[in-house]
């Protein structure tokens, strides 16, 4: 029975461009989706741009355009970065729509009318300079744990500690530098913590419609039976805001994460209005169609809690399933502007990769769990030319030359599958090998189907492994030159070729999901009409005429790779942008910070500075702004000392330098490590930050007086 399934992935933020760690999504929903539609289901696959909230309004203030103009702009740059991966959406629309508009409002006043909407004072930081309550990403300031400068609103990067941005000291707006205020404002809140939301989540999320690592999750953030853990969700947002206006309070907007979701609807509302389908069978209660939501594990929260309560309230269905999965990490390490790893798409693209390199490599990591993921560009480079060149597709080159050769450019089956079952399908060749391949359809269905496509990929090579020990043995080059004139050999000839051909179209079959532009060249090649999943019950026909073997797949040149991370590298120049404390510095129209109060010499003899050799500097996984030094003071063993200066150091050019560090301050744990020490450096309101070196001669351990 043919399923009817509507799939999305999660919407990308219009404010910035597609990158290798998005593509982990949209290429593993589209291998999916693709999976479906062979099989002969009905699938669609929506998405979005996700357009609301103060990012985007600042950055097209900043550029001198409209948001809307900046969503158009962004829109069509991440259209062109998914198609030139091969994501196939049905519709890829923008939450800026009056599809989703009509939805978010309509699920509001539902909301309203069943009581689960209250209006709440909230006090928060008010920028005076920029007339708008702030994000706490937009406000920095002084970490109250440990001091370090210019950390966000929420969570210190230095120490790790989390807090609110009221605890900030000396907070600063990043839009306008300005000191903030703190005002009171009505905000609307979505009231997750009445009893039906709790009771109907509770059971929700142990339904079967999440992951067992998410369900866990989930359990955590709701706490115990009769336990009362969620708190009311804050749904709006005070003008200026780009967004769409809450009916009956003007000056309040949705937050962004309100509509965002609901983009899932107004892209497919869309589709359904462009294509006739009946918008209802797939969102309201009570129908046999499937809906799946694949998103990364960070926003499980709102697929999981706000989402499914937010449609419940509103009459609408909940989603059959989330698929969750984990984050993408590049050579092992979080993806990094200053290494060149944070790669976007269209640089990729840029350097003529094939984008089906990366669909292979991702697809053959992927496992459907939440794991995360690891791009090692040397195991890319290695696996995709092993596999994809070195098995499957030299399966095709060394046999295809034969049939154009010396038989016509026709599938010579001579013997190999003349049996044929009660449907007329040939289903019995001579070669064992090729029995098997057939019969794998189903092993191999089950993994893309769970989403376990590193097990489908790894069935999938072991068969095209055993295809080409197959023509190891049968060594066609060899039985070629004597074929022409001795019908046996010619018979062999053609029985290597019928089979090896027959493996290649299965196993082009079996990687359609991941490899479609691929398996079209190989349509092309085989004179054959789109393969379906139902397909691996057959053999090419007896005689059936194909075209000229065209090369299908060149291997990665480690060069393109090298090309492509340089070009990603950005500049470690500090910046100028509205995040610097440059503005701060204009707003707060000083030149120096004040002069700390006065202390004595024996005070200050306290603190034991010491001349330090950096003999090594690296970064630091997961740290944004840290890099990891060891220090030589002239003691038995190095110092590690984390500091805050890669924004402005590349650590290769550290290694080797002198600089000055405080030996005597206490040790401190912090996220990533025991930092022993202080390393100098002068900051002031301009950008930069400068460390210390002594003069020429000074040693490693002399002490500073
Ligand atoms: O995390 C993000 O990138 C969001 N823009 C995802 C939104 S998914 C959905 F809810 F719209
Ligand atoms: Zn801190």
């Amino acid at each position: 029975m043919s399923r009817k399934i509507l799939v999305t992935s999660a919407l990308p933020y219009a404010n910035g461009s597609i990158h290798l760690g998005h593509l982990v999504e949209y290429i593993q929903t589209d291998i999916w989706v693709r999976f479906q539609k062979m099989l002969g289901n009905t699938c669609y696959y929506v998405c979005a741009d996700d357009t609301h909230g103060t990012p985007v309004m600042l950055r097209a203030e900043k550029e001198g355009i409209t948001p809307e103009q900046l969503i158009d702009r962004v829109w069509h740059e991440h259209k062109a970065d998914f198609e030139g991966f091969h994501v196939e959406f049905d519709h890829y629309g923008s939450t800026n729509s009056p599809e989703t508009k009509e939805f978010a409002q309509a699920i509001y006043r539902k909301l309203k009318a069943a009581g689960l909407i209250e209006v709440r004072s909230v006090e928060q930081f008010y920028d005076p300079v920029k007339n708008m309550f702030l994000p706490d990403r937009f406000i920095k300031g002084e970490c109250p744990k440990c001091h370090a400068k210019d950390q966000y609103g929420d969570n210190c990067e230095v120490c790790g500690s989390t807090y609110s941005p009221t605890e900030l000291i000396n907070p600063y707006s990043a839009v306008s530098g300005a000191q903030p205020e703190r005002r009171n404002s009505d905000h609307y809140f979505f009231k997750l913590s009445a009893d039906t939301c709790q009771q109907f989540l509770r059971e929700w999320t142990r339904s079967g419609t999440l992951q067992p690592e998410a369900a866990n999750k989930m359990q955590e953030w709701l706490g115990g039976e009769g336990e009362s853990k969620l708190t009311d969700w804050d749904i709006s947002r005070d003008a200026p805001y780009f967004g769409f206006e809450i009916p009956d309070a003007p000056g309040k907007y949705f937050y962004v994460w309100l509509d965002a979701p609901v983009g899932y609807m107004g892209s497919f509302k869309k589709l359904c209005d462009a294509k006739g389908i009946n918008f209802d069978d797939y969102w309201k209660p009570g129908f046999d169609t499937e809906l799946y939501h694949f998103i990364g594990k960070d926003i499980l929260y709102f697929h999981a809690l706000f989402w499914p309560a937010m449609l419940k309230h509103a009459d609408f269905r909940t989603p059959t399933k989330l698929f969750a999965h984990g984050f993408l990490t590049v050579n092992g390490e979080k993806m990094s502007k200053s290494r060149g790893t944070f790669i976007t798409a269209d640089s990729y693209l840029k350097q003529g990769l094939n984008p089906e390199y990366l669909r292979y490599y991702y697809a053959a990591k992927l496992n459907g769990t939440m794991e995360d993921l690891d791009l090692s560009l040397e195991d890319f480079v290695a696996k995709v030319n092993s596999d994809l060149i070195g098995k499957y597709v030299n399966i095709a080159s060394r046999c295809a030359g034969f049939v154009n050769k010396i038989f016509n450019g026709k599938i010579p089956l001579v013997r190999i599958g003349s049996i044929e079952d009660e449907n007329g399908k040939r289903t019995a060749p001579n070669w064992s090998g090729l029995r098997g391949i057939i019969h794998s359809s189903e092993k191999i269905a089950d993994a893309y189907n769970q989403r376990d496509f590193g097990k489908a990929l790894r069935l999938i090579m072991a068969l095209a492994d055993e295809t080409n020990r197959y023509i190891d043995e049968k060594e066609p080059w060899v039985v070629a030159k004597r074929a022409l004139d001795n019908s046996a050999e010619y018979d062999n000839l053609a029985d290597c070729c019928a089979n090896a051909l027959n493996a290649f179209r299965l196993l082009t079959l079996y990687l359609k999901p991941v490899l479609p532009m691929l398996a079209e060249n190989v349509e092309t090649f085989f004179n054959i009409p789109p393969l379906k999943w139902d397909d691996a019950q057959t053999l090419l026909s007896a005689d059936h005429h194909i075209n000229p073997y065209k090369h299908l797949m060149t291997r990665i040149d480690q060069k393109q790779i090298d090309a492509m991370v340089e070009a990603n590298k950005q500049s470690l120049e500090p910046a100028t942008d509205t995040h610097s404390p440059a503005r701060h510095a204009e707003a707060q129209q000083h030149a120096i910070a004040p002069i700390a109060e006065t202390i004595s010499i024996d005070e200050f003899s306290k603190v034991d500075l010491r001349v330090a050799k950096i003999i090594n500097a690296e970064h630091v996984e997961g740290a944004e702004k840290l890099l990891k030094l060891t220090l030589d003071i002239g003691e038995a063993q190095p110092r590690t000392v984390f500091a805050g200066i890669k924004s402005v150091y590349d650590p290769e050019k550290l290694k080797g330098r002198m600089t000055v560090m405080v030996a005597n301050l206490a040790p401190r744990k912090m996220k990533f490590g025991l930092s022993e020490g202080m390393v100098l450096a002068a900051s002031g309101d301009a950008p930069g930050l400068f460390i210390l070196s002594p003069d020429d001669g000074a040693q490693p351990g002399m002490r500073i007086k």
